[in-house]
């Protein structure tokens, strides 16, 4: 129970991680989140500061995922990778060593569900990079994606704890994007081209 515990903290922690406010201060000297759409994520950082400041963010908080989702799954178990893909999730969206002001997860749970499930992590990113290539709204195929990644589990029969653990997930998912829902309802939401 103990090492469990540690796992988690350590994942939790790991989350913290902003990659985003990193290559906001080292490419640009702001807080990411003082600007653009406020997000601490690879969106905002391709929207403030361009594509190379995007690319490294989201390869940076996808790895955060991956990395303690696989060591858990190596040194641990299944189950232990899941709690830790949750808490990697947690910890970057409501990171205390940032004043709980985080990023939305998308990044970070692709990296997490990588090692947790391939194949539904391969047909939601299509789905989700169909959206955005047509609609030009990241949030619009972040959202959809991830809320149809349980969806896609219930069609591959993947086990029950699984498709809940993911419905969690979604429902994360699309609290976070409540600003971007709301602004997508009424038409003012960023495109990531204009
Ligand atoms: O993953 C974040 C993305 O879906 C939306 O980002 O900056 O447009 O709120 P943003």
């Amino acid at each position: 129970m103990q090492e469990f515990i540690i796992w988690i903290i350590l994942a939790y922690f790991l989350g913290n991680i902003s990659t985003s406010y990193f290559v906001g201060k080292i490419m640009g000297n702001i807080d990411i989140r003082n600007h653009g759409s406020g997000n601490a994520g690879a969106t905002n950082a391709l929207r403030v500061l361009g594509v190379k400041a995007g690319v490294i963010t989201l390869i940076g908080d996808m790895l955060k995922g991956m990395i303690i989702v696989g060591l858990a799954k190596y040194f641990g178990n299944f189950q232990l990778a899941l709690a830790c893909g949750l808490a990697v999730i947690i910890g970057h969206d409501f990171p205390v060593l940032f004043h709980f002001k985080g990023g939305k997860g998308i990044a970070t749970s692709i990296g997490v569900f990588t090692f947790i499930d391939p194949i539904v992590t391969i047909l939601s990113v299509i789905i989700g990079l169909i959206i955005i290539l047509k609609s030009k709204y990241v949030s619009l195929g972040s959202i959809v994606a991830m809320v149809l990644a349980p969806f896609i589990m219930i069609l591959l029969k993947r086990p029950k704890q699984l498709i809940i653990y993911t419905f969690i997930i979604s429902l994360l998912t699309i609290y976070q994007h409540r600003s971007n829902l709301k602004r997508l309802f009424n038409g003012t939401e960023n495109k990531l081209v204009k």
